[in-house]
């Protein structure tokens, strides 16, 4: 029981116990009791210091497993099991108060088949056909419990353990969006007792703002929102809640049948008239699960839209009648589900770093992770940048870390938790010789840059360029190898969109050329800004992404912002694409240094068409060609491959319902054929002519 001491940290945050191998009773027994522990320090963490070591997601996991133990051994279920509990500790130096209907929890789901899964045991157990639900977001705050009596607010209460919670009416009555006094728009608003229930939160731009003042103060910063409305909710000072913006939002009154209400969503448009305030604007009343599942979709999109923090959709039946009969599970409504979105936030374990050297011969420490799933993708490593972040951040070899990736950003260290050392990390350290080619390592003074001194990137550099401007890729001609070397050489050129900034006077003082050349080239390389995304790809020389792959890769993604959004497991599921490819481009484009570089690529005015997107026209249906003789643009599969993408197809013998013939050097026998059956005869000179004539793209 820890029901007063403090409990102490566990060896392990998230213990290695899968249910599936326990298989007797004494296994099972310490297994519960590990997982029980570890659940009440996390939840004490959570509760009470307001300072999680675990992401949500973690800790989910563990109650999930410990149910699963009880649930086979019912007779190792101890009666103040964390199962048991909705979790939280009241902080002793607040007064406590009893809740007259216990707090509950929502069952935590996160994925679609779980909301069906929701959604056929409701219609099961209801014997309905359907069931309405109304859908709410799921707010990042601190739930908190308002009673009114006879129209007048006379308690307010944390959630606490769900039975017990801390008593926060002093703080609460500082919030100027809670009315004292219920408006009696509606007969029910004087009732004897209301039990109204709902999140209060702090704004993302308040936050930053309080934060800021925090800091300029000297004082701690809050980790986020959520932290800064609990800690501002649980001041004993109201005077300090009074300076911290904090809101509310209701969602719910536990005694909406004494009230007589029948539908939840009745409940939602009437508490306003009673001047409780309800995100009516993101609420929905829908008819079908399907229609509950778009709207998590839809609100995970716009989540960084909105000001305030939400973790995923609440969804709940709307019928209130059918909710007592689906009654409660332990903690958990049986009528209602939150399906949160896949978490920002999760902590893993260095297991490595490693120090990768750019092609510009900078050297990134990279951390190589225990693989942890975050906002929907799996990541393995994350740049650890420089020295100087790794210094300020006290980030060793060996340490669990938070990690975050919120939206579209590149996952990143959040912060490393000392407290779950076990004394075997390491201090991370660039090393003074580059890990490459062995020669000095430069580290700046702020320790933000480490460059290897050996000019070795150039070399990098110059295959890059010249492989971006080879025929197959962006078809710059009269830019090989030894050009690249030259603008590398006289620091014209330190990337790929530097290509595009080139003048003709910057060239002309170069060996070799003349205006005339100089011009030549600066045209070249402007003309050819408009190409195709599969050209784009593989000029851009992503590792293990060859002309066949990116055209595979162009064929998959509209374009070049939805590859770059892609995880390894969307790329696995193409065919032909296995994990060495995935894993790279996810790799290549999770790259800050290449994102950048994208991002000047098209500053720089490249744009990418994709005609291989959707084969929409088959403008060569029902023609058939043969391929004779060596053609110089195509392979001969690759330009079957092309007509048969438009429609036709491509025979290997010339018969009578040949209609083209395209011959090239090195043409025999087929040629021949050709001629005597009067079969119009192509080079590649006219079948190029013929595609242009249909306007098709030639690749
Ligand atoms: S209804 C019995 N609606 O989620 C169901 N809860 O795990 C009572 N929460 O801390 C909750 N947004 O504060 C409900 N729209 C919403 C919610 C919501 C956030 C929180 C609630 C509690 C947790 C339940």
């Amino acid at each position: 029981m820890n029901t007063n001491g403090k409990p102490s940290r566990p060896d392990d945050l998230v213990p290695d116990i899968d249910p599936g191998d326990i298989e007797d009773e004494d296994a099972a027994r310490a297994a519960i009791d590990e997982l029980s522990n570890t659940l009440r320090y996390h939840n004490y963490r959570y509760y009470v210091l307001d300072d999680p070591l675990i992401s949500d997601a973690e800790y989910d996991d563990l109650m999930r497993r410990l149910e699963e133990l009880e649930s086979r051994y019912p007779d190792l279920q101890a009666p103040d099991s964390p199962t048991q509990r909705v979790g939280g500790e009241p902080r002793d130096e607040l007064g406590r108060v009893e809740h007259p209907m216990p707090m509950l929890s929502l069952k935590a789901v996160y994925e679609e088949d779980e909301a069906h899964s929701f959604d056929q045991r409701c219609r099961r157990e209801l014997n309905n056909g359907s069931v309405a639900y109304i859908a709410e977001p799921k707010y990042d705050g601190v739930a908190i419990e308002l009673l009114y009596e006879g129209g007048r607010l006379v308690q307010a209460a944390t959630r606490g353990d769900g039975d017990t919670g801390e008593d926060v009416t002093a703080n609460v009555k500082t919030i100027n969006e809670v009315p004292l006094r219920l408006l009696d728009g509606d007969d029910r608003a004087l009732a004897d007792q209301i039990i109204a229930r709902g999140e209060v939160y702090m704004r993302k731009d308040e936050f930053e703002a309080l934060n800021a003042r925090l800091a300029e103060q000297g004082q701690t910063a809050f980790a986020n929102p959520r932290n800064a409305a609990a800690g501002s909710l649980r001041q004993l000072d109201p005077n300090i809640t009074a300076r911290r913006p904090l809101h509310i939002y209701f969602y719910a009154v536990a005694n909406a049948r004494e009230l007589e209400f029948e539908h939840h969503w009745e409940v939602l448009q009437t508490l306003p008239e009673w001047g409780l305030r309800v995100n009516l604007e993101q609420s929905r009343r829908l008819e079908t699960i399907e229609e509950a599942i778009a709207y998590h979709d839809e609100l995970a999109a716009r989540r960084e839209e909105l000001e305030y923090e939400i973790d995923g959709a609440v969804i709940k039946v709307d019928d209130l009648a059918a909710q007592e009969k689906l009654g409660t599970r332990t903690r958990e409504p049986r009528w209602a589900l939150a399906y949160k979105f896949a978490p920002r936030r999760a902590t893993t374990v260095i297991k490595d770093v490693v120090f990768q050297v750019g092609r510009t011969g900078r050297i990134t420490p990279v951390a190589l992770l225990e693989p942890v799933e975050i906002g929907g993708v799996e990541v393995s490593r994350v740049s650890l940048h420089n020295q100087s972040e790794i210094d300020r951040k006290d980030i060793r070899i060996g340490d669990r870390v938070l990690l975050e990736r919120a939206g579209d950003v590149i996952p990143y260290v959040v912060k490393s938790l000392p407290e779950a050392r076990e004394g075997a990390e390491t201090q991370i350290r660039i090393p003074d010789k580059c890990p490459v080619c062995g020669a000095d390592v430069a580290m700046s003074a702020d320790k933000k840059q480490a460059i290897c001194t050996n000019p070795r990137g150039d070399a990098q550099l110059r295959e890059a360029l010249s492989h971006y401007a080879s025929r197959g890729a962006m078809d710059i001609e009269g830019l090989g190898g030894k050009r690249a070397e030259q603008l590398i050489e006289a620091r014209l050129v330190s990337d790929l969109a530097d290509l595009y900034e080139l003048r003709t006077e910057d060239l002309e003082q170069l060996e070799g050329f003349a205006r005339k050349s100089a011009q030549k080239l600066v045209d070249q390389i402007q003309s050819r800004r408009k190409t195709t995304l599969q050209r784009f790809l593989y000029a851009l020389g992503i590792p293990q992404v060859g002309s066949h792959v990116a055209t595979v890769l162009a064929r998959h993604f509209n374009t070049l912002d939805e590859l770059m959004e892609a995880s390894a497991d969307d790329l696995l599921a193409i065919n032909e694409i296995g994990p060495h490819i995935a894993r790279s481009v996810v790799s290549f484009f999770g790259e800050g240094e290449n994102r950048r570089m994208l991002a000047s690529l098209r500053d720089a005015g490249i744009e990418l068409t994709n005609p291989l997107a959707e084969p929409t026209s088959q403008p060569l249906e029902d023609q058939t060609f043969v391929f004779t003789g060596a053609l110089d643009r195509w392979t001969r599969e690759e330009a079957q491959r092309l007509v048969e993408r438009l429609g036709a197809q491509a025979s290997s013998s010339v018969s009578g319902n040949t209609d083209y013939v395209v011959a090239g050097p090195g043409a025999g026998q087929k040629l021949d054929e050709a001629r005597d059956r009067e079969i119009p005869v192509l080079d590649e000179a006219a079948f190029i002519d013929l595609l242009e004539n249909y306007d098709i793209p030639l690749d």
